[in-house]
């Protein structure tokens, strides 16, 4: 493992960095920072309809309430009223329209948080009510969309390779949404400064859009306005846009008041006024062999999007990119239909739209494999992507790939088109391998034979396994987004501030990144100084999202802590005499020739020396260019992959269900934190399994959020943690030139949760002989259904 060797911090599993701060309450979130004087609160009054025009507004009463300074509506905003990310088509307040229940009509500015609430509850509305369009189909009915028309994307004649082929299987599942139940809410604080500039501190994932929207909303240029974030309590996607309403809110409040201005939504307001995952409803149609090879798959992604485009666009595009997820698969359809509906707009969480995507194929296997009477295993295999070995090897007999129209690889050992259905070549597909160790370690095969024995001898119980493959595309599929910035430090003691474009939301990125830093001087972490990610220190960042904050932001924090290291060994080795090459950083020590000091001593000698030891570090990831139109290219640097095998146990009499066993193999690359990228895959995992089993959201025909709180929406509790849990991870390297050969790890095990719903498909196929065709999430409610239609046909 030369990678490894003399690399310091890196690579160690190290605790996470806050991590007594978490568990002694000491971690300090937005609504933690003590409060300045004379503090204001912000709420929002919201719609109580779907859709509609407002015909008349009193809030006089709104005003009349206790300890309210300001109340404003949209006519009283002094610049844009936009917080949308991209189209401008999300108004802060209402502009006369309404759009979906929840909506934020008026915000209310009060002298406490309670104030502002109360007060908020008070508007008198009047509204020319509209039918709204709440579901799929009356989405399809009314053509109420995003874009013209579907997004399609081809490979080869899918249709006529399905109609070649021996069999079919087609369906269509339902799969719904969720909540991101991050622990801290949303909220934000601004601060007036002289002049007019704005301070704003706020729990987003993207502090430069935040930047950005305060600046329009405020009329000013980016450059008087710094945002500031040390942490969040979760974010999962749900903070890449959805604060934005809050820091606008709260900055045009502070500068309407010349007061700091706080607001925090209390859980149920943020269940009701922020997005969540999308839902969709995917059909599919497919064509396979006798071995469950497939030669043709069709897919059509229903995707609600809600009222306003948001990131809706590049998530219905990822759904396409992970339609294949780890199958060569010969010709393929893919058609994506991004409907507009008055329901909360949804937005990026975990996976982006690559778990939906994913679940669509992976129902297809378990509804071919049930079909065939196969080992929903062995039809996976025979689907895999060619290993790189045997995909170069034929390349270099061969030439280019031919494109066969129908001719997977069956088990005569032929090589496959490697290509996804956008043209990018599967260069470091890991999963043979992966499998056949995870295959061993879990004892799959004979667990499975147990499992259907046991199942005979019982009527009312029945276990089941299921295995599910990973392969997550990693870069923003918007190609300019893959860059990052970072400014280091080194001080004359010897100590090292760090910071970068990423943010923190619990996942380890900060640690793992401070690992680098101190990896680079060859220093210990206690050196290392982690800071709040800061507007005003690393300008124009991306969110931190698409699982990429430790690749961007380690790369180009190595890139500053190199410039620092190298004028710092050129300076040392004037000064003692030996080549630049020599000097060396290791073990907290800094060797010059014959020289050999202590870091600290060396810093302060390159200060005296007049030595600059501060540098900016920048990065952008190589080889990714995409054409979203044509849906062709290569949108993602590499890809990381991981495999599971759970099993459950139902109970034909309620539906009731747990998980007894999980499995999982995931593959980081080499590891730059193996206790974080293990507390990665064993969080995502578990928020996976949550998706689809027990998280359900429930609009009524008003288009009424129901399940607005945690007494109605179930996530998994630390008791629903499956009794054995074994997480390992494949001891890979990534292939690509990433920070240290690791790979990004952040979204990809949220998808491994599909082996449950692939375990509960199999305990209820159990109870009789159709195919169980699960809908998502499957609950215990659906369960008992499902049982009822396979076991009595009802
Ligand atoms: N882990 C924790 N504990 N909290 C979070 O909010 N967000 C996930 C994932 N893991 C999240 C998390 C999501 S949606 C993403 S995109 C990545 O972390 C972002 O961080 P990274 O790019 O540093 O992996
Ligand atoms: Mo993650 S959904 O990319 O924030």
């Amino acid at each position: 493992m030369s990678i490894l060797s003399k690399t310091g911090p890196v690579a160690k599993p190290l605790p996470h960095d806050a991590a007594k701060l978490h568990v002694t309450g000491a971690a300090r979130y937005v609504d933690d920072i003590p409060m300045p004087a004379g503090c204001l609160h912000l709420a929002f009054g919201i719609s109580t309809i779907a859709k509609g025009r407002i015909t008349a507004m009193d809030l006089d009463a709104v005003r009349a309430s206790d300890g309210v300074v300001l109340v404003l509506v949209a006519q009283d905003l002094p610049f844009s009223n936009d917080v949308s990310p991209a189209a401008h088509d999300e108004p802060l307040l209402s502009d006369g329209r309404v759009h979906y229940v929840g909506q934020p009509l008026f915000l209310v500015v009060a002298s406490s948080h309670r104030a502002a609430r109360v007060a908020a509850r008070k508007g008198q509305i009047e509204y020319a009510q509209e039918t709204p369009i709440l579901t799929v189909d009356q989405a399809l009915a009314a053509d109420s969309r995003f874009e013209d028309g579907p997004r399609i994307y081809n490979k080869g004649d899918a249709a006529a390779a399905i109609a070649a082929a021996p069999h079919l299987v087609e369906g269509v599942m339902e799969l719904g949404g969720q909540e991101h139940f991050y622990l801290e809410g949303q909220a934000a604080l601004a601060l007036p400064q002289e002049g007019g500039d704005m301070l704003v501190t706020s729990s987003t994932q993207h502090p430069t859009e935040i930047q950005h929207k305060v600046a329009e909303a405020i009329g000013l240029p980016m450059h008087a306005v710094r945002v500031e974030i040390r942490r969040m309590g979760g974010g999962f996607g749900g903070k890449e846009s959805q604060g934005n309403a809050l820091a606008v809110s709260c900055a045009i409040a502070a500068r309407a008041t010349g007061k700091p201005c706080k607001m925090r939504y209390d859980r149920d307001d943020d269940m009701v006024i922020t997005g969540k995952r999308h839902d969709f409803r995917i059909s599919y149609r497919a064509g396979f062999g006798d071995d469950g090879a497939l030669s043709g798959v069709e897919f059509t992604h229903l995707v609600r999007c809600g009222w306003a485009q948001d990131l809706s666009l590049p998530v219905a595009d990822r759904a396409m990119l992970h339609a294949d997820n780890a199958y060569a698969i010969p010709a393929i359809r893919i058609e994506s239909h991004r409907l507009k509906t008055n329901t909360q707009s949804a937005t990026a969480y975990r996976g982006f739209g690559g778990p939906q995507g994913m679940v669509g194929i992976e129902r297809v296997m378990d509804h071919i494999a049930h079909d065939l009477g196969l080992d929903p295993v062995s039809v996976r295999q025979v689907n895999y992507y060619d290993a790189p070995e045997t995909a170069k090897l034929a390349a270099d007999q061969g030439g280019a790939a031919p494109r066969p129209a129908a001719s997977p690889r069956s088990s005569s050992g032929k090589k496959k088109d490697n290509t996804t259905p956008y043209g990018m070549e599967v260069s470091d597909f890991e999963l043979h391998g992966m499998t056949a160790r995870l295959l061993e370690t879990s004892d799959y095969q004979a667990r499975r034979a147990e499992i259907t024995a046991w199942n005979k001898t019982q009527d009312q119980l029945k276990r089941g396994i299921g295995f599910s493959p990973v392969k997550f595309g990693i870069s923003f599929t918007l190609t300019h987004l893959n860059q990052a910035g970072a400014l280091v430090h080194v001080y004359q003691d010897g100590s090292i501030h760090l910071n970068h474009g990423g943010t923190e939301m619990g996942q380890g990125l900060f640690q793992k990144v401070a690992q680098v830093a101190a990896s680079r001087f060859g220093v210990g972490m206690e050196l290392v100084k982690i800071t709040a990610t800061d507007t005003a220190k690393v300008p124009n960042t991306s969110a931190t999202a698409a699982s990429s904050g430790t690749d961007l932001n380690g790369m180009a924090v190595k890139a500053a802590c190199d410039t620092i290291r190298d004028r710092m060994a050129t300076f040392l080795a004037q000064h003692h005499q030996c080549s630049v090459a020599s000097v060396r950083f290791e073990d907290g020590r800094v060797i010059a020739g014959a020289d050999e000091m202590t870091f600290e001593q060396a810093a302060m000698l390159c200060y005296q020396g007049r030595i600059s030891l501060s540098a900016t570090g920048f990065y952008k990831t190589p080889k990714v260019e995409w054409d979203r139109i044509k849906g062709q290219g290569r949108p993602f640097f590499y890809f990381a992959y991981g495999a599971s095998v759970t099993e459950v146990v139902v109970d034909r009499l309620s539906g009731e269900n747990r998980i007894l066993r999980s499995d999982i193999l995931h593959d980081a690359g080499v590891s730059l934190n193996p206790h974080l990228d293990i507390g990665q895959v064993e969080g995502g995992y578990v928020q996976g399994v949550g998706w689809l089993t027990t998280e359900e959201l429930v609009w009524d025909g008003n288009g009424r959020l129901s399940t607005h709180a945690p007494s109605t929406y179930k996530i998994p509790a630390c008791s629903d943690r499956p009794d054995v849990f074994n997480v390992a991870l494949w001891d890979g390297q990534n292939r690509e030139d990433s920070i240290y050969r690791s790979k990004a790890v952040g979204e990809p095990p949220f998808m491994l949760g599909i082996s449950a719903y692939l375990a509960l498909s199999h305990a209820v196929s159990a109870y009789g002989e159709a195919y169980p065709a699960l809908d998502a999430p499957a609950t215990a409610e659906q369960l008992w259904s499902a049982i009822r239609r396979v076991r009595d046909g009802v």
